[in-house]
């Protein structure tokens, strides 16, 4: 088995597709950008990659502000078609029948329906060669209440977020693990079934006898050691 050796591309994927809104209450628009991502934690920060052709480069360059607003499996098609359709030639919000709502921080609208928005001040436009991008220093963030818990807790995953890989849009698939479970010491059943709530009683019995085989196992070597 060997390595076919490509010329330099783009093939970081997958990655998140966003709806970004920017322009006024009064004239919005939208438009869908993969080239994204999160470039500092505190003060947090992120970037959007635009090309000067598009009628949002010019919105986001006046105003200094844009929205991005995260896609779920129900925003999937109005996603693909704000990042087919230009601005310049109807209004996304009607067609897409997306409700416009003005931002906290920002007088960019922020798109109700998306369950995060997050709104953003450009702090540099960095020219890049097809693409310029906007960094930006987010000043507020909304999330729909409707994936609050009584804690307070948002449960981010029940949105039905989406990603794009290679031309395709998908939702995310099974759960492998969370933070840092490569380090994390054998836990109890009732740990394990807090942690993955939808694990079946029979899965958690298994993995419980697997573990304890596993300290009988190494009880009787410590025992022989010490007879
Ligand atoms: C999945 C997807 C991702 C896209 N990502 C970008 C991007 O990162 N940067 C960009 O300039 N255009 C991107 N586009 C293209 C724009 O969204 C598209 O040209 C859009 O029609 C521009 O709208 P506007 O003229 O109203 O600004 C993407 C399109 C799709 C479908």
């Amino acid at each position: 088995m060997g390595k076919a050796n490509w010329k330099p591309g783009t093939v970081l994927y997958p990655v998140p597709a966003v709806m970004v809104s920017c322009g006024t209450m009064e004239s919005p628009n939208v438009i869908t950008v993969a080239w994204t991502g999160t470039i500092n934690s505190d003060p947090a920060m992120t970037y959007v990659s635009i090309r000067p052709s598009r009628h949002s480069f010019d919105l986001i360059k006046e105003s200094g502000e844009f929205v991005i607003n995260l896609v779920t499996k129900d925003l999937a098609y109005a996603c693909d078609y704000c990042g087919v359709k230009s601005g310049r030639d109807l209004n996304k919000f009607e067609e897409m029948k997306l409700t416009p709502k003005k931002g906290e921080q920002v007088d960019a609208p922020i798109i109700y329906e998306s369950p995060v928005n997050i709104e953003c001040k450009v702090k540099e436009i960095i020219p890049l060669g097809t693409h310029h991008m906007f960094l930006g220093e987010v000043v507020s963030v909304s999330v729909s209440d409707e994936y609050l818990d009584e804690t307070g807790k948002f449960h981010f995953n029940k949105t039905e977020p989406i990603c794009y890989s290679h031309g395709g849009y998908y939702t995310l698939g099974e759960q492998l693990g969370t933070f840092g479970y490569s380090v994390k010491k054998p836990v109890t059943t009732s740990q394990k079934t807090k942690a993955y709530p939808k694990k079946s009683s029979i899965e958690c019995k298994k993995e419980e006898a697997k573990h304890s085989k596993k300290i009988q196992a190494k009880n009787s070597r410590k025992k022989q050691k010490h007879q």
